[in-house]
């Protein structure tokens, strides 16, 4: 999600553009497979077994940047979902627009060989190995569409700021809570090995209950890990809290601000663990 700028002149109106399979050179394919074989080291007992069965039900295992059309056409068998390659980040209706109708947009281009830890934009990796995986989920591909719908309806509202946070607390970082303990589901975690194990196993953030509102209230980091992660029982949870839910009182009562800080613990809150906050205070990716 991103704010307004320029389409490039090859991209259509809904911007998309041709993946350029076939022009992927051999360290781009590798640079996929070193990504891939670092998370397969951390993801196994971490990842939620919906996200670990969608990478093989997807064959994402076979190695090298996946074939959308490929990926789109055992995609759509299982939940009607496609992925359209897009030059990076789109306009928020574009974006919104293509969720509402099951379709994943996902950027083309891959990270360099200096980038395989961090980098700020979204590339195929992100997008493919951390999101494409879940949407095999019957439930939470429901999700990602009535996410869309949502999305939509809240450009009419101005209030695009608190569905944000939703989608960044749920889609891109969140937890499951499983009979064989905490799993990641989140895209932002899944494709960054160190943040799977952090996000589960360090002191310093906070893992509370999910609760709607009180979720859509809270800021967060883009760039560094989360000082919050958000525990939902199931997927079914999360879509019928969110479904059911009109979201325009909410909207008008939250103005399109965040009342509580990325590290807050309220008294309200599930506590399933209390944070020290430790990495953060020191100063987290930047610190000394
Ligand atoms: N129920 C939300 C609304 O009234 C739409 C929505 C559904 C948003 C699912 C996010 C996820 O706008
Ligand atoms: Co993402």
């Amino acid at each position: 999600m991103s704010n307004q700028f320029d389409k490039p002149a090859h991209a259509a109106d809904d911007w998309t553009i041709d993946q350029g399979w076939a022009d992927y050179t051999v360290d781009e394919h590798k640079v996929w497979d070193t990504l891939y074989a670092r998370l397969m080291q951390v993801l196994p007992n971490r990842a939620a077994s919906e996200f670990m069965h969608g990478l093989t039900a997807l064959k994402l295992d076979r190695g090298g940047i996946p074939n959308f059309e490929t990926m789109s056409d055992e995609l759509e068998a299982l939940t009607g979902w496609r992925v359209v390659a897009v030059p990076g980040l789109v306009p928020d209706d574009v974006f919104f627009d293509h969720l509402a109708n099951r379709r994943f947009p996902a950027g083309n281009f891959i990270r360099k060989p200096d980038q395989l830890d961090y980098i700020q934009e979204p590339d195929v990796f992100h997008d493919v190995f951390g999101h494409v995986p879940m949407l095999t989920d019957p439930i939470f591909a429901d999700y990602m569409q009535a996410y869309g719908e949502g999305g939509l309806r809240s450009l009419r509202h101005a209030s695009l700021k608190n569905l944000a946070a939703l989608y960044w607390y749920t889609v891109e970082f969140g937890l499951i809570r499983t009979p064989e303990g905490l799993r990641i589901y989140g895209a932002g975690i899944v494709s960054s090995p160190a943040e799977s194990v952090f996000s589960l196993e360090d002191d310093s953030p906070n893992r509370i209950g999910f609760d709607l509102e009180r979720l859509m209230r809270t800021d967060y980091r883009i760039d560094d890990f989360q000082q919050t992660y958000f525990v939902i029982d199931s997927y079914e949870q999360l879509f019928r809290a969110t479904v059911d839910t009109d979201f325009a009182p909410l909207y008008a009562e939250m103005h399109g601000k965040f009342d509580h800080k990325p590290e807050d613990v309220l008294d309200d809150d599930t506590v399933l663990h209390r944070g020290t906050q430790v990495y953060a205070d020191r100063g987290g990716r930047f610190a000394a």
